[in-house]
């Protein structure tokens, strides 16, 4: 083929291409500026978005930036050591008596009786029509999962039955499980906060004292010793074992 054929299929070509970038454009004729302008935009999206997958610390960055700082680290042991029982009462009353009574050998309501509900398994109460979700959830209502639970039920159990939008405040919440607790016969220990040096980690197993039940009496907070019927699902893998041991 001469030269003159190559030249038909470089016109031919180039008429393609044309042809395609006129398709290109089409959209923004069609559909108002939208259109272009998302496609130029999603040019300098795409660089932006390679960046970012190129550069890590770029994803890192803004991850950081918004946990981070934020709420990350909240100390729930140093809360419970603070909560107000008695504050933690009025929210109960406030927020969820319509629903749930404590006081031993209470009706179930809308919810279930709370009574000794602090590491007592999900779904303690038999006979409660319990969801699905909570019926089959492992693991039992340690002073974490509590938290976390409170903070925002459907977040912590999709498909929960229990419809509360969640307790923000963190000493709200605070209470509020401190009041739990001191409606728990022989309510485990707090956990103990985590600003508490870290030196103190030696006896792993048994660094229990046994000093009796040591009920957190009326909010203050008996301090944790590590003895815990131990969190079985919600211990962070690294929480300061046993530390502080009052023999
Ligand atoms: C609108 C009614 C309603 C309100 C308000 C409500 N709950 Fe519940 N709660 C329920 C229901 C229903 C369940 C059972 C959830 C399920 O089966 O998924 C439940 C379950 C629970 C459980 C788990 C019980 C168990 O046996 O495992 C705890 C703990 C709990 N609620 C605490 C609270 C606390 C504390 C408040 C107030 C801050 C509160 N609830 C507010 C309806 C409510």
């Amino acid at each position: 083929m001469g030269e003159l054929g190559l030249n038909k299929i470089f016109g031919a070509l180039l008429a393609t291409a044309l042809g395609l970038m006129g398709l290109a454009t089409l959209p923004s004729v069609v559909f108002g500026g939208e259109g272009g302008h998302h496609g130029e935009h999603a040019e300098e999206m795409t660089l932006g978005e390679k960046m970012c997958e190129q550069f890590h610390h770029c994803v890192e960055i803004a991850e950081a930036a918004s946990t981070g700082t934020a709420e990350a680290v909240f100390d729930l042991g140093a809360a419970l050591l603070t909560a107000d029982v008695a504050k933690g009462e009025r929210t109960f009353a406030g927020q969820c008596s319509t629903c749930h009574t404590i006081a031993p050998g209470g009706a179930n309501g809308t919810g279930p009786n709370l009574h000794n509900i602090v590491m007592a398994e999900k779904a303690h109460m038999a006979g409660f029509n319990y969801s699905g979700p909570m019926s089959n959830a492992e693991g039992g209502w340690t002073y974490e999962n509590l938290d976390a639970w409170l903070k925002s039920p459907a977040g912590y159990m999709k498909g929960t039955s229990m419809s509360f939008a969640g307790i923000k405040k963190d000493a709200d919440r605070a209470n509020v499980i401190a009041y739990l607790a001191a409606n728990t016969e022989g309510a485990a220990p707090f956990p103990a906060p985590m600003a508490a040096p870290a030196e103190a980690a030696p006896a792993e197993g048994e660094a229990a004292p046994a000093d009796g039940a040591a009920v957190p009496a009326e909010g203050e907070a008996a301090p944790a010793d590590g003895a815990a019927p131990a969190a079985p699902e919600a211990a962070p893998a690294e929480a300061p074992a046993g530390e502080v041991a009052p023999t």
